[in-house]
């Protein structure tokens, strides 16, 4: 028998501070190494029923399709556009971002003639703007914004866009990805008909499944579709039979997952929703202040800046890829740098689920501002430490 060389699994512990994956909780982790059951088995069913029922709680929606998809967050966006797009309609999107520009793409691919409604990146899409598309079309089918944009950390305002696609009868779409568990998010007193999000961020679990809500008004437009879902595997009318009373077998459900994405959910729900948003809000509003106080500019549009992910100019003459490198190697921190027209502009930090936390922030701003220090950017020392305590209330 030839032998094979492999390398040893042995990943090393980092403190995620990039726009996704964050560290996972260790009840997470333990609930991974949980035995597997069939995905029929009747426990199982009963670890589906929690799971929805907390995702319920944390969507803020009595929505009966309400369930994670087998897949990351691409999973939950696409299933989005496929079965709720088909080829003639006409979708509205916001364009602002590496992401949004996906959601087009995904758009595209569904078959439906697309109206993008563009903003700089980093800054909001004013719903003067999407009204303006809206009246320029005879029927516009759905209307898509992502409320989270992890390339540029920017916190979209969904009531106004949401009045206004309710006022042209269109559905609302909205990509919760890197909101879901960290930024105030209510799908049903906001209106949102349709909304998606990732296991990997606020809710501290590993990627892999892609919490899905979708509500009466979006199921009925599902219900009347001229053509099938081309999507065999992310057709929602074929998953919720899985996802009900009947268990209809789909696919094998990625049972360690589930469990990874119940405990996930039930250490938010043990915090309080509320108490978890307010710890993004505290944290990323004290990395913030301590990144001003370094000299640095953030990114993203003022009042409408996210908690969970913070976007951050890079000083002139320092080297983008030096300075991530040598917080990974030096200090084990990984952040993330700029996607499309950001990319070498800015760096990407993340505060997101338990990764969140006081160290964090005041590790992560020591070791930037030792960094920048001997790569050609002078601070006072301390100076970003300092202001952020202060800014934490200690
Ligand atoms: C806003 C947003 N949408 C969609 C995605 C895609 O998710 P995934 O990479 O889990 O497929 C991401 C990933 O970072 C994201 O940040």
């Amino acid at each position: 028998m030839s032998s094979t060389a492999y390398h040893t699994l042995n990943p090393p512990l980092r403190i995620l501070l990039g726009p996704g994956p964050s560290n996972v909780h260790p009840r997470v982790q333990r609930a991974i190494q949980a035995p597997i059951v069939g995905h029929l088995d009747p426990y199982f069913g009963t670890v589906m029923e929690d799971t929805m029922a907390l995702l319920r709680i944390v969507f803020r929606t009595q929505n009966k399709l309400t369930f994670p998809v087998s897949g990351t967050g691409s999973a939950g966006m696409e299933a989005g556009f496929c079965n709720f797009l088909e080829p003639g309609d006409v979708a509205v999107i916001g364009v602002n971002g590496f992401f949004s520009e996906r959601m087009v793409d995904n758009a595209q691919r569904a078959g439906a003639t697309v109206i993008q409604v563009p903003a700089e990146w980093g800054r909001i899409i004013e719903a003067e703007a999407v009204e303006t598309a809206l009246k320029s079309q005879k029927k516009v089918k759905l209307v898509a914004v992502v409320h989270a944009e992890t390339s540029t950390g920017a916190l979209q305002p969904l009531t106004d866009i949401s009045r206004l696609a309710k006022q042209y009868e269109a559905l609302l779409l909205v990509d919760a990805v890197t909101s879901l568990g960290g930024q105030e998010l209510a799908v049903d007193d906001w209106g949102i008909d349709i909304c998606y999000s990732g296991s990997q961020k606020c809710l501290s679990c590993p990627p892999g499944l892609a919490p899905f809500t979708a509500n009466q008004t979006a199921l009925t437009v599902l219900q009347a579709r001229k053509h099938k879902v081309p999507s065999w595997y992310l057709d929602l009318s074929l998953l919720s039979a899985y996802w009900s009373a009947n268990r209809f077998y789909h696919h094998t459900a990625p049972i360690s997952m589930v469990y990874a994405l119940h405990e996930a959910l039930a250490v938010i729900a043990d915090e309080g929703l509320e108490a978890s948003i307010q710890r993004h809000a505290r944290h990323g509003q004290a990395l913030q202040a301590g990144l001003e106080a370094m000299g640095l500019t953030l990114h993203a549009q003022k009042g409408h800046r996210l908690n969970t992910l913070t976007t951050v100019r890079i000083p002139p003459g320092v080297d983008d890829l030096r300075v991530r490198q040598r917080l990974l190697n030096e200090f084990g921190i990984e952040i993330g740098g700029g996607l499309g027209p950001l990319k070498g502009q800015i760096w990407r930090i993340g505060l997101m689920g338990q990764s969140c936390t006081s160290q964090n922030v005041l590790l992560c701003l020591y070791a930037l501002e030792r960094i920048l220090a001997t790569e050609g950017h002078r601070v006072e020392p301390g100076i970003s430490v300092t202001t952020a305590i202060k800014n934490l209330g200690r």
